[in-house]
């Protein structure tokens, strides 16, 4: 093989045969390929793109430059969801331990949040005690016990995705929809899936800023799905307002506990019941049904114990984590509020802390907003439109001064 004539080919429009690709994916995660000659070759894939056999043989190859999560022929089904991202997308935390409760097995595997979108294991980890980094055997077990566990990406699971995905983010090639899907459909086949639902959201939030591109993304990790065994659906979402009543991690976390008694918000549980009916076994109605009763709440619980989370700080996270200065924003008009737009907040959430600039910065978990006002919604001068926690007065005010910018009443 001749890594220059591949690169080559692909910059020319050509396509690369699936002997090819694997043979690429196994040097470079030896080492035995050269990172400019990636770089060089992930830019060529970002102008030329693939063909779905071309995407579909990189993620077989991807898959298979680690281990995968392996399975008894009498497991019960193993199901999961992927999500773009958005803000305030706390889905998953609801999710898993619901889907659990339904009898299907949930070995979530997690990323943490990069730019303006929040990651499930930031959320996560602001649960005192909380591990997301587990060996196979640690996830095997808390499967066994609960039925759903939520972790970081092993060692072992796609290195080809690790590497690459560094190189991408430095190479301006994130952006391409061959390579992602190819990123995010290797990981979750690791996981050794019976079905998977992918929520795509698109809008100002959202890594896919249209809906044509969120369409086109999920036409292709579907298409990759179904080559390689694994029954996939989709959920396409619009982002244009934050998910739920809160951003910001502790903030998210106690409005799942919330969620998961039941109690709401309602456009975070209907995106929860839409998700889980794709992959569960009982409809729709049942797990309605045992999100109000507060099984998926029981289950949480238990997983958090297992993962060696603090269960008693669940209740009262948002007094683990107190930002030192709380303050409502609110409205200066009366009318409909139209737009709470989910983009400017993400970038404020993002400057008080509560995300990550860099991939090693540390992220706060107190800070963030909560109380969003729902647009549609009629409101009064003078009622809250959410409040800000901040750690320090100068971000406090910072943010006071920004966020009116991204609301609108008419
Ligand atoms: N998330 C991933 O895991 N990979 C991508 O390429 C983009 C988002």
């Amino acid at each position: 093989m001749h890594i220059p004539t591949l690169i080559e080919r692909k910059r020319d429009g050509g396509v690369l045969s699936d002997e090819e690709i694997h043979a690429v994916i196994a040097a470079f995660t030896r080492g035995d390929m050269p990172e400019y000659q990636m770089s060089s070759l992930a830019m060529a894939i970002f102008f030329r793109g693939m063909t779905p056999e071309e995407t579909a043989a990189l993620t077989d190859a991807m898959l298979h430059s680690g281990t995968m999560l392996a399975w008894n022929e009498h497991d019960p089904m193993r199901v999961d969801k992927h999500s773009t991202g958005g803000i305030g997308d706390k889905t998953s935390l609801v999710l898993a331990p619901l889907l659990a409760c339904d009898g299907v097995w949930v070995p979530m595997i997690s990323g943490r949040g990069l730019g303006i979108t929040g990651g499930t294991l930031d959320k996560l980890e602001s649960i005192p005690g909380f591990r997301t980094q587990l060996n196979e055997v640690e996830i095997h077990n808390v499967i066994d016990q609960v039925g759903c566990v939520m972790v970081g990406q092993t060692a072992g699971i796609c290195p080809a995705d690790k590497k690459l995905y560094a190189l991408r983010d430095v190479t301006g090639t994130v952006p391409s929809i061959p390579l992602i899907t190819a990123s995010i459909m290797s990981k979750k086949l690791a996981e050794g899936l019976n079905r998977l639902v992918l929520d795509v959201k698109y809008g100002s939030g959202a890594f896919m800023k249209t809906e044509e591109q969120a369409h086109q993304l999920a036409q292709s990790m579907v298409t990759v799905g179904r080559a390689l065994g694994v029954r996939s659906s989709v959920r396409l979402s619009a982002m244009n307002e934050p998910t739920g009543e809160s951003a910001g991690n502790a903030l998210e976390v106690a409005e799942c506990v919330r969620c998961l008694k039941g109690e709401g918000p309602q456009d975070l549980e209907d995106i929860v019941l839409d998700l889980a009916s794709a992959v569960a076994v009982s409809p729709r109605v049942d797990l309605q049904e045992m999100l109000r009763r507060g099984d998926a709440w029981v289950k949480f619980q238990q997983m958090v114990e297992l993962q060696g989370g603090n269960v008693e700080a669940l209740e009262k996270i948002t007094s683990v984590h107190r930002a030192p200065f709380i303050a409502e924003l609110k409205a200066p008009a009366s009318g409909m509020l139209t737009r709470m737009d989910a983009g400017g907040l993400g970038y404020v959430i993002l400057e008080l802390g509560a995300g990550r600039s860099k991939a090693a910065d540390p992220v706060d978990f107190a800070v963030g907003c909560d109380q969003i006002a729902k647009t549609g919604t009629h409101v009064h001068a003078g009622d809250v439109l959410l409040r800000v926690h901040a750690r320090t007065k100068r971000t406090l005010d910072h943010a006071l001064d920004v966020l009116p910018q991204h609301i609108e009443i008419i």
